[in-house]
């Protein structure tokens, strides 16, 4: 087994966290990365009310009676949806560990901390890394350029980041953003990090509730096969590379305005590629890893595996190197 701050602080068996994610990050997966010993986030706004996430947390206790999660992410909008009863929710829920993100942590920290809940805070650069430290969240999860979802603008990739937020993070810090094997896992301890953040790589498991046809592409695809939109608007995320997206792309370059996409980017249209299995209907988030992603395993298998190879790896592998430097 792998210890690590993380695991300590956290309460969870290994150092795999899955982050927050639209549309995917439902009661069916995180419980079952729960039950295999890592630590899963419901994602609040996939429930189209305050109301609705509580049941959908209700719904994942019947299903584990391990530690997971809720994400909050905090984004701009037009239309804001009710953040502090969501809130509230997740404090009157009795779930103990919210993963922030999108926006400034501190105006969220005394609520939950009152409730004893432990926050960790997901952000892109180390200054905001060293920011939520001093606000006082209680880990880091800092997300490389490589990352499915918002990047930042930075485009520092992990090999990069993660060693120079460790340098000025001493809270738990998990690195985010292109893992998905042990040997991902391996190098992000090995680069500072108390553990990894999983996006893809979880959206790709047999529990994942998307459609097959989905995660069939995911397989497929590789690591060239995202596109970044939003750049011109300095609002970055990275997205699977399909016909909508290179869309997209090329009227923002074009010098199009946010009013030019809008309809591309509909969030309900998102949600219909992992409702109907149609990869075309509209933006999906995916990272670069899904060039790494070869199978559908079982959030048990994969959680399993990894953890199997990663202390392989590490007595074998890197202990072995060791061995032949001295004789
Ligand atoms: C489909 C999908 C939806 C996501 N939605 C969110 C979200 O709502 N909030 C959030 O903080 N991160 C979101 N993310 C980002 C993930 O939590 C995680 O930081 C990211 O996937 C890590 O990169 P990886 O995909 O290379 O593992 C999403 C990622 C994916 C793949």
């Amino acid at each position: 087994m792998i210890s690590t701050q993380f695991t300590e602080t956290f309460g969870v068996r290994h150092p795999i966290v899955q982050g927050g994610m639209q549309w995917v990050g439902r009661a069916e997966l995180v419980a079952a990365v729960a039950n295999a010993g890592a630590l899963g986030f419901i994602t609040a706004l996939t429930q189209p009310t305050p109301e609705d996430l509580e049941r959908e947390i209700g719904r994942c206790r019947d299903l584990t009676d391990q530690p997971f999660g809720v994400n909050l992410t905090i984004l701009p909008s037009i239309s804001p949806p009710p953040y502090d009863e969501y809130r509230q929710v997740i404090v009157k829920s009795g779930v103990k560990i919210v993963e922030t993100a999108g926006s400034n942590p501190g105006p969220h920290l005394p609520m939950f901390h009152d409730a004893g809940i432990k926050v960790l805070h997901k952000c892109t650069t180390v200054r905001h890394a060293v920011k939520a430290q001093e606000l006082g969240v209680d880990g880091i999860s800092i997300d490389g350029f490589e990352c499915a979802g918002h990047p930042g603008e930075d485009d520092i990739p992990g090999l990069v980041l993660i060693p120079a937020a460790a340098r000025k993070v001493s809270i738990p810090m998990i690195a985010s953003g292109g893992f998905a094997d042990a040997r991902g896992l391996v190098a992000a301890l090995a680069l500072g990090a108390d553990g990894i953040n999983m996006g893809t790589r979880f959206m790709c498991t047999a529990e994942s509730p998307i459609h097959q046809r989905i995660k069939e592409e995911i397989v497929a695809a590789d690591e060239r096969q995202t596109e970044l939109i939003f750049r011109p608007l300095r609002n970055t995320a990275r997205v699977a590379s399909n016909t909508v997206s290179r869309e997209v792309v090329e009227i923002l370059d074009r010098g199009g305005q946010f009013e030019d996409v809008r309809e591309l980017v509909a969030g309900a249209r998102g949600r219909k590629v992992f409702e109907l299995g149609d990869p075309e209907a509209g933006i999906w988030s995916a990272g670069t890893c899904q060039g790494l992603i070869h199978d559908i395993p079982t959030v048990g298998e994969l959680i399993e595996r990894m953890t199997v190879e990663a202390e392989h790896l590490i007595t074998d592998r890197l202990g072995g190197m060791l061995d032949r430097v001295s004789v």
